[in-house]
């Protein structure tokens, strides 16, 4: 069978590890022949393609991005893009696609298969606020290069008495921040499901400072928000949307950076980590499990289950519908957001559980 794959959205460590694996067990396994479309939906909008074969794919497992490149195309926003996605595939004689992307990629992947594309997704976000699957891939990469840095700012913020916030990414949802925030021992972590009042954060430093402590650690995601839901406090600007709608985050740490310092009188930095959560290498932890989503999209190919998303449930690889998987955003459950305030000081833990 003649298989197109794409991947596209913003990049993640693992990205190689699928489309590797699906290029291996695709031809070792079933004498699949594949075709990349090149840079997201772009590639196959614009029919830009890349040659996929066993020798393309070697020795890209480690590699961070994405041999086959990526955008934020959408092709349902192009005079009928959607039809030219679909006489493209014909062009080339692909028979179905794998489209490997987050909650935007896989919105356009449903819609092709609603029009009789025979399409499979992958679930890929560093931001692992995909619903019907457990975890992403690149979600452990971007938790483990948070936890890193907020290890480092660490011993810089107890040298000079200072309060650092740390901004990771994370967009709706507050994964990134809460894990790295837990594992780097944060004082504060702010995320977006909870809109967070700027003076219980700088009660809460204080009372910390009160206690002999002299410097604090706050990890915010760049979608939190203030509880009086002011928009410049978050950043973002309305003319950087994307074609999702989406626009360009950031900002949200240099704003509570000085909040708090007018606030507590304590000398605040704050330090954005930005794009240096995606690149790089990805863990073993997301090798492993890309390269287990890329063997669970190819047999699902195999098996015909179209419209249906690779998805890690427990241990387990399964499918679920597409339309599931882009039903909602992902948010953090309440039993880790429990873990985050659970290991809190007594007078802390009030206020934290006043502000949520
Ligand atoms: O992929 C999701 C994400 O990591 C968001 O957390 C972030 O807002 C966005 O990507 C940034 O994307 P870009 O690379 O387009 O700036």
């Amino acid at each position: 069978m003649k298989i197109g794959m794409l991947t596209g959205g913003g990049d993640c460590p693992g990205l190689n590890a699928v489309i590797r694996a699906v290029v291996r067990k695709g031809s070792f396994h079933y004498e699949d022949d594949f075709l990349g479309f090149m840079e997201g939906w772009r590639g196959l909008l614009e029919d830009k393609t890349m040659e996929l074969d066993l020798e393309s794919v070697g020795g890209i497992l480690p590699r961070g991005g994405t041999i086959l490149r990526t955008s934020r195309t959408n092709p349902a926003k192009h005079e009928g893009g959607l039809q030219r996605c679909v006489d493209n595939l014909k062009k080339h004689g692909c028979e179905a696609l794998i489209a490997i992307g987050g909650d935007d990629t896989l919105s356009v992947a449903q819609k092709l298969f609603a029009i009789g594309v025979k399409v499979i997704g992958v679930p890929k976000t560093i931001d692992n606020d995909l619903s019907g699957t457990d975890f992403t891939f690149g979600f452990d990469t971007a938790v483990n290069i948070a936890t890193e840095a907020i290890d480092r700012v660490h011993t810089t913020a107890e040298a000079h008495n200072r309060v650092i916030v740390v901004e990771v990414m994370g967009r709706s949802a507050g994964w990134i921040a809460t894990y790295s925030g837990i594992a780097g021992g944060a004082d504060v972590i702010l995320i977006p499901e909870v809109p967070f009042d700027i003076d219980q954060v700088a009660e809460l430093i204080k009372q910390r400072h009160a206690r002999g402590r002299y410097f604090s650690i706050v990890v915010a995601a760049e979608g939190a928000q203030f509880c009086d839901g002011n928009e410049k406090h978050g950043g973002g600007s309305p003319d950087g949307r994307d074609e999702f709608g989406h626009v360009r985050l950031g900002g949200i740490g240099s704003s509570l950076a000085s909040e708090i310092e007018k606030r507590t009188g304590f000398e605040t930095r704050s330090v954005v980590l930005g794009h240096i959560q995606r690149g790089g290498s990805p863990t073993a932890f997301d090798r492993v499990l890309a390269t287990r989503y890329g063997l669970g999209a190819i047999d699902m190919v195999h098996r015909g289950e179209f419209g249906q998303m690779a998805a890690l449930r427990g241990n387990k690889i399964v499918s679920v519908p597409l339309a599931e998987a882009i039903a909602t955003n992902r948010k953090v459950d309440q039993e880790i957001l429990d873990a985050a305030t659970g290991i809190l000081d007594k007078l802390d833990y009030k206020v934290a559980n006043v502000s949520s």
